[in-house]
């Protein structure tokens, strides 16, 4: 069952997101000593990157056990303006200690087929070696994922696609809408998560958000519907624009301080 919190503005969503993101962390490093996250790209959660390196969250995050992952990445090399890892460098890297060896970018300047497979193998082995599972298994503590206006999420876009792959981590493919190459963690990956948040913002969200959350299941329209983690929890974030067409009641709507 997913739980939505809705917030007056796209500011406090964020800071919600920050301050959700922070506690998940303090609790998987005061647990296990460390925290795998796999972030989203787009532009949403540019906010939520930059006031991660602000001090208030900052001083509670130690950088030093948290490994960042990607959810997806562009058939773009890593300097590239619709890079999903320039994006959260600027954002994020760039301001805060994090050991190179933490994180762990998709290589978008390889051959996609490469870099999906290159990917697999840093996650299998990765989580092999830091989760003690025999298996190859994947369990992110935390996947923070956005919603495009078709309801795609991740570079999983409508239509029958490799990504529905149940047997693989990581896939490459192309997407005819946009016309170009994706590598994205699979539905199969991100609903072994322990946590998956969506964070989604602004009005031209709104109807698609209503179908995907009060609508049939239609995950090969709706992609953003295959996300239903196994075990872990799923919680949309949202701001008043993005959920004003859902029926939700509004005592939903969460204040955050610092609004
Ligand atoms: C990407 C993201 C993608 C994004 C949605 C929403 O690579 O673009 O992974 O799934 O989260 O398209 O993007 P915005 O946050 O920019 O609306």
């Amino acid at each position: 069952m997913a739980r939505i919190k809705i917030y007056p503005t796209a500011h406090g969503l964020a800071r919600a997101a920050a301050d959700r993101f922070t506690s998940l962390a303090r609790e998987a490093i005061a647990s296990r000593g460390q925290f795998f996250v796999a972030l989203a790209g787009g532009s949403t959660p540019r906010r939520l990157y930059q006031l991660l390196t602000r001090d208030e969250f900052a001083s509670n995050l130690d950088w030093t056990c948290i490994h960042i992952f990607f959810g997806d990445e562009r058939h773009v090399p890593p300097d590239h303006p619709e890079s999903n890892y320039r994006m959260v460098r600027e954002t994020l890297l760039d301001h805060i200690s994090i050991p190179e060896k933490n994180v762990h970018r998709i290589h978008g300047e390889i051959k996609p087929e490469q870099a999906a497979i290159e990917y697999e193998q840093t996650l299998v082995s990765f989580f092999a070696s830091n989760q003690g599972s025999e298996i190859s298994s994947v369990t992110f503590d935390l996947v923070l994922l956005g919603m495009g206006t078709d309801g795609h999420t991740a570079s999983l876009f409508a239509g029958r696609s490799k990504t529905q792959e149940r047997s693989c981590f990581v896939v490459s493919h192309f997407v005819d809408k946009l016309q170009s190459w994706r590598v994205t963690l699979t539905p199969f990956t991100i609903n072994g998560a322990s946590h998956v948040i969506f964070i989604v913002s602004g009005k031209e969200k709104a109807q698609k958000l209503k179908q995907v959350l009060e609508g049939p299941y239609k995950p090969d329209a709706l992609p953003s519907q295959s996300i239903k983690p196994n075990r872990g929890f799923l919680m949309w974030l949202l701001d008043a624009e993005a959920a004003s067409r859902l029926s939700v009641k509004k005592n939903n709507l969460q204040h955050h301080n610092n609004e």
